[in-house]
């Protein structure tokens, strides 16, 4: 194996020869990094416009390379454009295309850039948009919530501690919890876009450049707020993705606590919603079952979202400024999760949308397991003057007998409940029913339907100012 490979076209002046093969396979990232084709384009374009502008290169070389740039742009994605190993990334790829396309003018391209400052760009724009798709997920599914919530504002449902029956709740009241839960992640996204909105363009390989670029000009045309202050930090700096991953492995957390949710309600036993056809899958040997694949899934695929955001930490660990080699590193990890959790989002508002709540389930778990017994407790200190302490030992002895006898506790004689203490009265029976219950948790954020639908209204008109003008219109925070 002893052929002589010629050296890399792009960057092979001080090299004998090529690569050896085990060389190229571990260097070479165009496998992956052609998903920034479109990202590294529009990047040249600007890079190209701003260098005819202040005069760096001929109008006429401009005008050869942003045709030679868009006909590589139609060819990718007419699936002709042919990706090789040996260009390493999708940066040397486009360009040495280009030289194929236009000749001597694509040399003019790479002056006063280098692929360190590239790649720094064509990620963040490819983060950035990935940041938007999620935002609108986000929206989506929010919207979902907000929808089922105000269904089922007086829907009432055990609440659980400890998985345990604890107190009445309304489905929508836990629906908006989802809904609380996924506009702070949206919020992060939003912090995140701003934070990263700055264009790296024009640091060059880490000390910035001799030719009178105008980084202000790139940064405008490529949709950012300004260009980044330090040119050694704008190519040694991967916050932006870091920050992304971790944004995403909170939201996946946040998804596969509901499909856990989803996961319980949906077995026979629990029975509080069924998924349609559409989002469970059969058995091939029971054929009585229904399972929740997709929500199963959901829940398993947050280890990889999760795991994303590890690898790119440790990628990122230790690197001395500025740019390492290590960080070509960096994409796969983003890429994936970014995938997964896109497809996670939209399963996850599918299932929301699509499951069928059974009410009258969900109010018989609720009526079980003494799960009003704190408001015979409240009552006695609202109604009775005890102490709350001495309120509680109260109702722990009510709960045993209606226990002892497996009645639920709005069954139990007044008799016997003046036997325990004589100071109940008949009027307790109003407030033992969970229809009470939750009606008279009417605190802020507590569970009273009508508490629960001012939370609906309120968040309507809050999401509909942050998404009215476009990400930045409110932050959510
Ligand atoms: N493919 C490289 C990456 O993804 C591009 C930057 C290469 N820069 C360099 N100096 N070798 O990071």
């Amino acid at each position: 194996m002893s052929e002589k490979k010629t050296s890399n076209q792009m960057w092979g002046g001080r090299f004998a020869s090529g690569p050896a093969a085990i060389m190229e396979a571990i260097n070479a990232s165009i496998g992956f990094d052609r998903k920034l084709y479109a990202q590294d384009i529009r990047g040249s374009l600007a890079h190209s416009e701003m260098l005819a502008e202040t005069g760096i290169i001929s109008a006429e070389d401009q005008r050869k390379i942003a045709h030679g740039l868009n006909t590589i742009l139609s060819e990718i994605e007419a699936g002709t454009f042919e990706f090789s190993a040996k260009l390493e990334d999708i940066h040397m790829n486009v360009e040495a295309r280009l030289a194929d396309l236009i000749g001597a003018s694509a040399g003019r391209l790479h002056t006063a850039r280098s692929r360190n400052d590239q790649v720094a760009l064509d990620f963040r724009l490819w983060v950035k948009d990935e940041l938007q798709r999620v935002d609108a997920a986000l929206v989506a599914l929010i919207e979902a919530f907000l929808d089922r919530a105000q269904e089922h504002a007086a829907t009432v449902m055990p609440g659980f501690t400890h998985l345990q029956t604890a107190q009445p709740v309304t489905f929508g009241h836990h629906c908006m919890a989802y809904v609380e839960m996924f506009a702070r992640d949206l919020s992060r996204v939003r912090d995140a876009i701003e934070r990263m909105d700055e264009s790296p363009l024009g640091a060059a390989a880490l000390a910035g450049t001799g030719f009178a670029i105008d980084r202000h000009r790139t940064a405008k045309a490529l949709g950012f707020r300004e260009p980044t202050r330090n040119s050694i930090d704008s190519v040694s700096d991967r916050d932006f993705a870091l920050e992304f991953m971790s944004t995403a492995a909170i939201c996946a957390t946040h998804l596969s606590r509901l499909a856990e949710e989803i996961v319980i309600w949906s077995t026979p036993q629990f029975g509080f919603v069924r998924l349609s056809d559409q989002f469970s899958t059969g058995s091939s040997i029971m054929p009585q079952k229904k399972n929740p694949d997709a929500a199963e899934l959901v829940r398993a695929k947050t280890g990889r979202v999760n795991g994303h955001l590890i690898a790119l930490l440790t990628v990122m660990k230790g690197l001395p400024l500025a740019y390492s080699k290590d960080m070509q590193e960096d994409k796969e990890a983003v890429f994936d999760a970014a995938e997964t959790l896109d497809l996670m989002i939209a399963a996850m508002t599918g299932m929301v949308r699509d499951m069928e709540v059974n009410a009258a389930a969900m109010r018989r778990a609720a009526g079980s397991g003494y799960s009003t017994a704190t408001d015979l407790a409240d009552w006695l200190v609202r109604e009775a003057g005890l102490p709350f302490r001495e309120a509680h030992h109260v109702t722990g002895r009510a709960v045993a007998l209606a226990e002892s006898r497996k009645q639920p506790l709005e069954r139990l004689p007044l008799d016997d409940l003046r036997e325990i203490d004589s100071r109940i009265t008949a009027d307790v029976f109003g407030v033992l029913s969970v229809s009470a219950s939750v009606k008279s948790r009417s605190s802020f954020g507590g569970t009273a339907p009508q508490e629960v639908r001012r939370q609906i209204r309120y968040w309507r008109k809050r999401l509909k100012r942050a998404t009215a003008g476009g990400a930045r219109a409110e932050k959510l925070r």
